[in-house]
């Protein structure tokens, strides 16, 4: 059989489309670097921006800063660091299961498939699923969506290393990503590891992978990477690690309003809390004053007093159960192909498909 080797184009939709009842418009701005390398950004079509947002949530009654503003450049750096950390097994154990599923996942990539990847990052995790289709396929698309400028950096790396490798940037956030994929006409593997969904609340996760699920097509795969719930010392350390490193990206995200939003967190006056929450199944992160303290924010004219040993919510990270997966992807309208684990079983890879 002769197949037409055919690049995916991506036709953007041209009326706005309804994406949780607010309207999406599709204006893109394109960046091309190279002839095989442009990103898109996404940022501030109809999501509320980082002052807005961060103005409601510090003046709540929780006082609270959504993970995802973790990630500047500093932040993206930290966190690759945490990465590598020997108490942090997230990424190592993932990375075994990638490896040792490749032969499996083989059998599912039957022909041509773009990449897309939800929260890319420094794309490491990337280059095991890349290895494996741009041996397979003339040409790999490779789409990773990102919040963090750093995938212009992996993206190049990743470039010097893959020949065949065309690269389509989305910076900005997921909602934004996925109604651009959408769009892209070929089968698609959507890549979305590191337990990532674990940052957003059970609700929440099943409305993401719903919406993840929109935007795949019939047979699209999904590869979902998930922290497993297990024992709290092992998950406590995880979250503490013994150089600091953790501590040092969870206040760096105080030291981040400081410079974007003109605010005056004293870092010496926070100091660095994460527990596990054994019946949410939650890692949760705060940063904790020790003091009393009065917070200003200028460019978005907050003020408010913090007391001595009040904490400002920076992150819940959840754990799951197998029961969760399963009911999590059924709820979606995906189905379960396949579930991976690392050989201590910390960590779980489920292959997911309309
Ligand atoms: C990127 C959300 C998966 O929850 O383990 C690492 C972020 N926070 N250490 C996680 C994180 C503190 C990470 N996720």
């Amino acid at each position: 059989m002769v197949r037409q080797e055919q690049l995916c184009s991506h036709a953007a939709p041209k009326r706005p489309t309804h994406g949780g009842g607010r309207v999406v418009h599709s204006a893109y701005k394109r960046v091309v670097v190279n002839p095989r390398f442009s990103y898109v950004m996404t940022a501030g079509h109809h999501l509320p921006s980082m002052a807005e947002e961060i103005g409601r949530s510090l003046a709540g009654r929780i006082r609270f800063i959504h993970p995802k503003f973790f990630y500047d450049e500093a932040g993206s750096l930290l966190f690759e660091q945490i990465t590598t950390l020997p108490e942090y097994y997230p990424t190592r154990s993932e990375m075994e299961i990638l490896r040792s599923m490749r032969p499996g996942l083989a059998g599912f990539l039957q022909g041509d498939f773009a990449l897309v990847e939800l929260g890319s990052g420094s794309a490491k995790k990337t280059r095991l699923l890349l290895d494996l289709l741009a041996q397979r396929q003339e040409t790999v698309e490779y789409y990773p969506i990102d919040i963090s400028s750093i995938i212009k950096e992996s993206s190049l790396r990743l470039q010097r290393d893959y020949k065949n490798i065309k690269i389509t940037g989305i910076l900005g956030q997921y909602e934004n990503g996925l109604s651009f994929v959408k769009g892209i006409a070929c089968r698609k593997v959507i890549a979305f590891l590191g337990s990532s969904i674990g940052n957003f609340s059970p609700s929440a996760a099943s409305r993401l992978l719903k919406n993840i699920r929109l935007a795949m097509g019939p047979s699209d795969l999904l590869l979902l990477g998930l922290d497993l719930a297990k024992q709290r010392d092992v998950l406590e350390s995880a979250y503490n690690d013994f150089a600091g490193i953790t501590a040092k990206f969870n206040l760096n995200v105080l030291k981040r309003i400081n410079t974007e939003l003109g605010g005056n967190f004293d870092l010496q006056n926070f100091e660095h809390l994460a527990f596990y929450n054994q019946s949410r199944r939650r890692i949760e992160m705060h940063l904790r004053s020790r003091q009393p303290q009065e917070i200003t924010i200028s460019s978005i004219n907050l003020s408010f007093k913090l007391r001595r040993g009040e904490t400002i919510l920076t992150e819940h990270s959840y754990k799951f159960t197998h029961g969760q997966i399963e009911s999590m992807a059924r709820g979606a309208g995906l189905g379960v192909k396949g579930i991976w684990h690392d050989s201590r079983k910390f960590f779980a890879v489920a292959l997911l498909s309309p």
